[in-house]
């Protein structure tokens, strides 16, 4: 399968394959020039070495598994390895990994020598069906996710669903969650296949079509001046709750991101119907159903989000399965909104 983002002279295709990782050759330059290997601790080896095998020039970087590497520290370390690698202009970053090396292995290749070529080659669930198109790339600045960043598109991005078989469990299910979010907002089809037997047998024609919904939303606007908002459905709460309950830092206990997104969504789905029927999505999937976090600590987090201050808030409800909607709210609308009224 293929889909190509047309993004004028920033166009590139996506390739979903099993085993395409082997064929990245086929699909950009990596014979004459230098390509820099990033992956993280936590990825097998085995796939940035399928990758560099097929690159003379090649070097694999390998940084700590984990958000905590988003961050100022790793990103100059990185940089300082392509410049040790002595990379210029022409040369490549191949990302192998998930959203947190693809996030920042972009930001890297966005900003070195004013940017270099990049391709992203997913690993997770999450970064295949989300992260891994669109060009967001970006690191955090303390608690303050991707606040550092910049919109730099890759050159392919290869979506190798082999990769997926050493993919624990629960990061396989945190994934589905961001494209469950696709589904109710854009694809009654994408959540169809949510509401049979086994949704985790169906995870190619998921990942598709989550690709193709993202794609079609980021030509129409790639900057996010508009629609591309609606892709933050259960983010608003969802971040608040990843704030408080989220794997972070010292923390190495808690949530996922897209587990938090899963509790951020329900309270903004209007339908009690659709709500029952994503419920129960969830306790198929095991994603999680309830909290569990303070919710006054979670408005506090909301209310003073750095991304979000200011008196009115701009939230996406879902109406109804497949549509979406953009609401400003109050600030004081919030706790509502958290049923803590
Ligand atoms: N740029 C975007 O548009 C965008 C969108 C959504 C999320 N994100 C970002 O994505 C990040 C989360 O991504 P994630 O959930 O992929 O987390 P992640 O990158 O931390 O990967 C999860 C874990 O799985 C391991 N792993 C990766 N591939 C594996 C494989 N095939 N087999 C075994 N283990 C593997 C990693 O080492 C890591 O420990 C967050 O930082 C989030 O902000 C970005
Ligand atoms: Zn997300």
């Amino acid at each position: 399968m293929k889909l190509t983002m047309q993004l004028k002279s920033r166009s590139y295709d996506i390739i979903l394959k099993a085993g395409c990782l082997a064929n990245l050759h086929q699909f950009t330059n990596v014979e004459n020039r230098k390509v820099f290997v990033l992956t993280d601790s936590g990825v097998p080896r085995q796939y940035a070495e399928t990758i560099a095998a097929q690159c003379p020039h090649s070097t694999i970087y390998t940084i700590p598994q984990g958000e905590g590497s988003k961050c100022l520290k790793v990103y100059g370390q990185v940089l300082q390895a392509m410049l040790e690698f002595d990379m210029d202009r022409k040369d490549l970053l191949v990302a192998v990994g998930g959203g947190v090396v693809g996030d920042l292995g972009g930001f890297c290749a966005a900003s070195y020598m004013r940017g270099i070529d990049f391709v992203n080659c997913p690993t997770t669930v999450l970064a295949q069906v989300d992260s891994s198109i669109g060009g967001k790339t970006a690191i955090d600045l303390g608690e303050t996710k991707n606040i550092v960043g910049a919109f730099w598109q890759p050159k392919v991005v290869l979506v190798d669903f082999d990769t997926l078989a050493t993919l624990p469990h629960r990061h396989v299910v945190n994934g589905l969650a961001e494209a469950l979010k696709t589904g109710l907002i854009g694809d009654a089809q994408l959540f169809a296949l949510f509401e049979s037997k086994d949704p985790e047998a169906q995870i190619e024609q998921i990942v598709y079509r989550s690709l193709k919904f993202k794609k079609k939303i980021v030509e129409q606007d790639e900057r996010e001046g508009s629609v591309r908002a609606c892709l933050n459905f259960g983010h608003t709460i969802g971040h608040g709750i990843e704030a408080v309950r989220g794997i972070r830092g010292r923390r190495t206990t808690g949530l996922y991101h897209g587990e938090c997104v899963a509790l951020g969504m329900l309270p903004m789905i209007e339908d009690p119907a659709l709500v029952k029927r994503v419920r129960a999505i969830y306790r198929t999937l095991g994603l999680p159903t309830r909290t569990g976090a303070n919710k006054a600590k979670v408005l506090e987090y909301m209310q003073h989000d750095k991304k979000t201050r200011g008196d009115h808030i701009t939230v996406i409800k879902c109406p109804g399965l497949g549509c979406w909607r953009a609401d400003t709210i109050s600030t004081t609308e919030l706790p509502q909104l958290l049923g803590m009224e």
